[in-house]
């Protein structure tokens, strides 16, 4: 949620901060905009809307003001110290006033924020109470004109320019903070240094060669470094061409962690594919395969050394809480299945927006997992601390290396998806379920409930995954004809039961999400408790059927639910597995996918729904990897 990125080296800094802002741009898309040290100004530009429209304005600065520093890439710029911010709106809608950077007053300071300050009522009220004026609606402004003043203070009571300047001020407007916020700050004044500041929203430190960097996230810079450093909570980073020092808010000396990124810059590319979605769709097996990696052994085992819990503190666990938000909640409810059936302990699966409120009941037995692709998402963090408060243990499931969630909780298990860059979780979700599918089985074994010979045989089924998912997608064309003949209709209907329940809910998130189209998700024995009276003629209704081995009753419960849509004219689209005849006469469109035992099912029957929710999007001429009024990392509450 809103990009960030800034630079400080050799090389002029305008191209490189539009360069890290598009890969940025996932994290919000409201506005864009930069601020560049030149000579010993501040150039700064910002616009309403995607990012192209910031490079359209720029590209018409530089015709007609050709003089300004004619050696970036696009024309104008050649300081070599920047900042750039894509923002999601928070304070203020979505207009060239409200994009960030704000400045000072006297237009020689700038700064950048991801995040919300709480109590910037107030301190906008004694600025104005002082005199300032407001340009924007935004709490950020508060943190630029506090800068500003601070930078005066400071100057005033003798203490020489220079970068260590800039950074004593920004510690002291951090003391006058609250809430959740990433700022980078440039002062004309101060050429080649770039100042930031976190608390509770991400940023990380990029290590150059005669330069360095600063992003909310890797992407932004992986094309020039892949040295990185993880900064921790409360601490202020002063980057400049040649050094990275790090303080806590009180200025006293601090380290960061560091981390090599081991993804290269081409994850990061759409690589032929209209869009990032598409491609990573497609890179599902491998993601499936990486986050399996090296975590079965050939006889059966589950190795998570990594998972830093110790066998006795999985044996002392009564009950289990997953908790995440939207698709990655969707994964736990799935993972709820089949930890209960493994396992035998208890385990419920709550929204981490609501689950601090309800004041749930947990102690040093209660296994907490949250689930986040991105590890940073507000309300699994709080839901997390909230947590760790009543002493319960907290289990991480993660993509994103360094971020806030894993680095606070006890352990962690990391999904390998590499970079999810459009905004819907496609790969995040698949490799979500496969690190739940570990932990569960993990934790029966340490638990001795299940014999070795069932973990064995779902081990087995789990190597084959990456193998069905890619037949899956080899035939996947049927699904993109489908979703042209049903972009149009005004309601979509998902049912399913078991596990398929979950998946009925993700689909119908995924078509909201991107395709704008009114879409719910059922268990399918509760439609005719109400939903059932939605089902008009022609109706689509997206059914997901279990496997008829080894569940039949399930299945055959499921087929009924079909048979009662059609008798009421849904147009019923089913999702079987190969060799399923039952389902045929009531199918009018039928999309096969590969055997696979019900409690990895989802693993497959997920995919087609990706697939039809993308294109369908495409067909209503949507952006698919930017959804309107989204972003992809949440990272307020
Ligand atoms: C939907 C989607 C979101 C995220 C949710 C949690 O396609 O991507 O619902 O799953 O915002 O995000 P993370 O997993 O980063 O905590």
């Amino acid at each position: 949620m809103c990009g960030i990125v800034g630079y400080a080296g050799a090389r002029p800094a305008l191209g490189i901060v539009l360069d890290g802002l598009r890969r940025l741009e996932y994290r919000g898309y409201d506005s864009a905009g930069v601020a560049v040290v030149c000579a010993d100004e501040l150039l700064v530009e910002k616009k309403a809307g995607k990012l192209a429209n910031l490079e359209k304005v720029l590209a018409e600065r530089a015709a007609t003001d050709p003089g300004a520093c004619a050696a970036s890439p696009i024309g104008i710029g050649d300081g070599t110290t920047g900042i750039g911010h894509t923002r999601w709106a928070t304070h203020g809608g979505p207009t060239d006033r409200n994009a960030h950077p704000h400045l000072a007053p006297d237009g020689r300071v700038a700064v950048i924020h991801n995040g919300i300050i709480e109590n910037f009522a107030k301190l906008r009220a004694e600025l104005e109470d002082d005199g300032v004026q407001f340009s924007s609606d935004t709490d950020t402004e508060c943190a630029a004109h506090l800068l500003s003043a601070a930078l005066a203070d400071l100057r005033a009571a003798g203490e020489p320019d220079g970068p260590p300047l800039l950074a004593a001020a920004m510690r002291a407007v951090c003391q006058r903070l609250e809430g959740a916020f990433t700022l980078l700050a440039v002062d004309a004044a101060v050429p080649g240094a770039v100042v930031g500041a976190r608390r509770n929203s991400p940023l990380v430190v990029g290590r150059g060669d005669g330069e360095n960097y600063l992003a909310s996230d890797v992407a932004a810079f992986i094309e020039h470094t892949r040295e990185a450093v993880e900064l921790g909570q409360d601490q202020i980073v002063l980057i400049t061409a040649d050094s990275i020092e790090i303080t806590d808010f009180a200025g006293l000396p601090a380290t960061g962690k560091d981390f090599h990124i081991d993804w290269d810059s081409s994850a990061a590319e759409k690589g032929g594919y209209d869009w990032f979605m598409l491609k990573e769709i497609e890179e599902q097996p491998q993601a499936v395969a990486d986050t399996l990696l090296g975590r079965l052994t050939d006889s059966g085992e589950i190795m998570l050394d990594e998972v830093r819990l110790s066998d006795q503190d999985l044996r002392d666990v009564d009950k289990i809480f997953i908790v995440a938000c939207g698709t990655a909640y969707h994964s736990g409810l799935v993972a709820k299945y089949a930890i209960e059936h493994w396992t035998r302990i208890p385990c419920e699966v709550e929204l981490a927006s609501e689950f601090r409120y309800r004041d749930p009941v947990l102690d040093r037995s209660t296994l907490i997992i949250v689930i986040s692709q991105s590890g940073e998402t507000m309300d699994t963090l709080m839901a997390l601390r909230h947590a760790k408060e009543q002493k319960a243990r907290v289990l991480a499931i993660c993509n994103t290396n360094g971020s806030t969630i894993p680095r606070e909780s006890d352990a962690v298990l990391y999904t390998h998806g590499g970079p999810e860059i459009a905004v819907a979780s496609t790969k995040a979700f698949l490799t979500q379920l496969v690190a739940c599918y570990l932990i569960g089985l993990h934790l029966a074994q340490v638990r001795g409930i299940k014999f070795a010979d069932e973990v064995a045989a779902v081990v087995d089924q789990l190597h084959q995954m990456p193998g069905k998912l890619r037949e899956l997608l080899d035939r996947i064309e049927p699904v993109r004809e489908l979703a042209r003949e049903i972009r149009s209709e005004p309601t979509v209907l998902f049912i399913g039961r078991h596990v398929g329940y979950p998946v009925a809910l993700e689909g119908a998130l995924k078509l909201k999400e991107l395709a704008y189209m009114h879409a719910e998700g059922f268990a399918a024995g509760e439609l005719k408790h109400g939903p059932i009276a939605l089902i008009d003629q022609g109706t689509p209704v997206i059914c997901i059927v279990p496997s008829p081995v080894g569940r039949g009753m399930l299945h055959d419960k499921v087929v009924s639910n079909i048979q009662e849509v059609r008798a009421r004219g849904a147009r019923t689209i089913v999702i079987a597995e190969e060799g399923d005849e039952a389902v045929v006469r009531y199918a009018d469109h039928l999309i096969r996918v590969p055997r696979t035992p019900t409690l990895l099912a989802p693993l497959v029957t997920t995919v087609p729904l990706q697939v039809l929710a993308a294109e369908i999007a495409a067909a209503r001429g949507h952006d698919v990897d930017q959804p309107r009024n989204l972003a992809k990392s949440v990272t307020v509450e």
